[in-house]
């Protein structure tokens, strides 16, 4: 573990919009008097109604045996607002004509600049195209598109009229859109005809009509025309998009929200079942957006800032639409991939445009390392005054790199820890105020009160390792399972009773920083991108040759964590290399690529306890190929699987 100490840089602490000083200050007193520190965040939105003081906080996390509807979470519960109107009509006035989106291409030819104007007369347009289409306050709406405004338009306009919107990644499958969109019963889709990623097309369209057959729900599919590309269209359920607001009135009303109606689904995998909806709402979320990307990435009005998320994760709805746009910035959308046309797309980007803020995934990082520094110095990123990643862990190895070939060690790097559920970043660095350590989110953000735990739930002092859980609520954390309450309180609040678990891993060290560790849970982290163990397993063994499939990460140089699967044939069966490749296209065809499994071995038996239960300590063991600190293996039914299993081990 590293233990170099980078101080905040001379410049920043002089223009600090907070210093270490006042980080503690305003830390100490969030904790302190959380309904007053927030009543007074909240001021930063404009409400239709405001909220009283007595209402800026009710939450309860239950406790011991506590019934799921012990467990709520209420912030700002009498205000009213819109969240569209305050991403765009109240800038209208002082930032009309500053740009809102810089939209990138996939093909460096393509970009365009969208006004703040612009943005609010297309949000509007689209809003009331929404209306005539049937949608109404509550509906949920599946937005299934590529990396284009349009996207951003989509997720303002449902906000404007009080429409839940559900956003499925583009790298979906038409099984895993289908589900998603029979969750949460949405009667309408949003896509396009296709997307583009490194010049090569995505079936949207197509991959919906697909899902369609599976989701008889859905009435009105909205189309944007994108590509061109030739597609299927069925008269009275699809309508072209730019023949929706070519008909639109241009003038809409924000329609007022509670605070505490819902803004958007989000769909995340956990550690069993299908994913579960995480459900966010509508002032506590945007406070807390808004706030952080202010203070994380000290926004000021002259930046032009650039998360490279897609919005189909949490980072792309919190920081590159929702908490940008409420707080009057520039915000960068990138269509494309790293990597297109070459491995130096991100640094000419920068240069293009002139990025002052640079957010991005240690999994990016770690690739563009592999493809040297020549390529990075090629251009000039004297713009760049902020670095940040999300997502895994950062090594310090990426880190320093990132410090010094992209930063040119000028720029401090926010090594920002969060999660869907969790709304906006929780632990992180404020540049300004917080000195840094490679690999370490460093110290909590206001009003976050982490503990670090033993797996009983006793709290460990000082400094220690254990699991993380946060012992109180924050505005922006998710509210409810969409459709499941007792699941969001048996999956967050039963485990450690009365405390929200993260279930990630952390250790603090003697300063009090936090260094995440990595999930505790059968979730695994694959390139920045949660995935389920058991979903996995799902998918392969719907495969008809498959009796039996267990799923576990193992440590991968570029992904952080790679899928390592061990796959129990039906009897007859040959372990074939050409089997193998069947099972990888099926599971990508099954869940999406980002699903497909790095290894798999085939496995003639899982070690299993005598009652049946598969010891994934064991298969994660092998898996990494530690397969000399296997542990006890005497409660195994049939101790003899271990040997076979690691001998056709396939990480060597
Ligand atoms: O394990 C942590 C890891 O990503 C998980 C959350 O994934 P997701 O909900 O998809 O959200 C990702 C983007 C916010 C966490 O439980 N994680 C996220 N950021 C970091 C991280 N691990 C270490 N350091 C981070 N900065």
């Amino acid at each position: 573990m590293s233990q170099d100490i980078y101080p905040v840089p001379a410049g920043f602490a002089a223009g600090a919009r907070i210093d270490a000083s006042g980080y503690e200050a305003a830390y100490r007193r969030s904790l302190e008097d959380p309904a007053g520190f927030w009543a007074e965040a909240g001021r930063r939105l404009d409400w239709i109604t405001p909220y009283s003081p007595d209402a800026v906080k009710d939450v309860s996390f239950g406790g011991p045996g506590a019934a799921s509807g012990d467990v709520h979470i209420r912030w700002f519960h009498d205000g009213t607002l819109n969240v569209a109107a305050n991403c765009l009509d109240r800038h209208l006035g002082p930032r009309g004509d500053k740009v809102a989106i810089l939209w990138e291409g996939d093909n460096p030819a393509d970009s365009r600049a969208i006004t703040y104007r612009q943005l609010h007369a297309e949000v509007s347009r689209f809003a009331n195209a929404l209306l005539a289409l049937g949608v109404q306050k509550g509906d949920r709406v599946t937005i299934y598109l590529p990396m284009i405004p349009e996207a951003a338009v989509a997720m303002l306009a449902c906000a404007r009229i009080g429409a839940i919107h559900s956003i499925v990644f583009g790298g979906f499958s038409p099984d895993s859109l289908a589900g998603r969109i029979v969750d949460c019963g949405s009667k309408i889709v949003i896509t396009a005809d296709e997307g583009l990623r490194a010049g090569k097309t995505v079936p949207l369209k197509a991959n919906t009509d697909k899902a369609l057959d599976q989701a008889p729900g859905v009435e009105t599919v909205v189309v944007v025309r994108r590509t061109g590309g030739k597609i299927g269209f069925q008269e009275g359920r699809d309508h072209w998009y730019h023949d929706l607001i070519a008909k639109a009135d241009p003038v809409n009303e924000p329609a007022p929200q509670n605070a505490e109606d819902p803004l958007f689904i989000l769909y995340t995998s956990g550690s069993t079942g299908k994913p579960k909806g995480v459900l966010h709402t509508t002032g506590g979320y945007l406070v807390y957006a808004a706030m952080t990307h202010e203070y994380v990435f000290d926004v000021r009005d002259d930046d032009i800032y650039w998360c490279t998320a897609d919005v189909g994760w949490v980072t792309g709805h919190s920081y590159i639409v929702y908490g940008p746009l409420a707080n009057g910035a520039t915000t960068l959308m990138f269509e494309g991939v790293p990597t297109y046309p070459d491995a130096s797309r991100f640094w000419q980007v920068i240069d293009k445009y002139g990025v002052t803020i640079f957010y991005t995934a240690p999994t990016a990082i770690r690739s563009l390392m592999r493809e040297g520094e020549a390529l990075v110095k090629t251009t000039s990123r004297a713009s760049l005054r902020l670095l940040g990643s999300v997502g895994e862990p950062i090594n310090p190895e990426a880190w320093a790199w990132y410090h010094k070939v992209v930063g040119d060690e000028r720029c401090p790097i926010v090594d920002t820890w969060w999660q869907t559920e969790t709304g906006g970043i929780l632990i992180t660095p404020l540049p300004g105020a917080i000195a840094l350590k490679p690999g370490s989110a460093t110290l909590p953000f206001f009003g976050i009160a982490p503990q670090v735990v033993d797996a009983e739930g006793k709290v460990l002092e000082g400094a220690t390792e254990g699991n993380l859980v946060i012992a109180d609520s924050w505005p922006g954390q998710m509210r409810s399972v969409y459709g499941d309450h007792e699941r969001f309180v048996q999956t967050y609040f039963s485990t450690y009773p009365g405390k929200y678990f993260t279930g990630d891993g952390c250790r603090r060290d003697e300063d009090g920083y936090y260094w995440i560790t990595g999930r505790v849970d059968d979730v695994i982290n694959v390139s920045g991108h949660r995935m389920g163990t058991a979903e996995v397993e799902s998918a392969l063994v719907a495969h008809p040759k498959v009796a039996e499939a267990a799923v576990v990460g193992y440590p991968h140089d570029l992904k952080g964590q790679g899928i390592y699967a061990y796959v129990t044939l039906n009897a007859g069966e040959d372990p074939t290399d050409a089997l193998k490749k069947d099972l990888v296209a099926w599971v990508r065809r099954e869940i999406g690529p980002i699903a497909s499994p790095d290894l798999i071995q085939f496995a003639p038996g899982l070690p299993k306890t005598r009652s049946g239960k598969i010891m994934r300590r064991i298969l994660r063991k092998i898996a990494e190929n530690e397969f000399g600190a296997l542990g006890d293996t005497s409660t195994l039914a049939d101790p003899g699987v271990v040997t076979d299993l690691i001998e056709n081990r396939q990480n060597r």
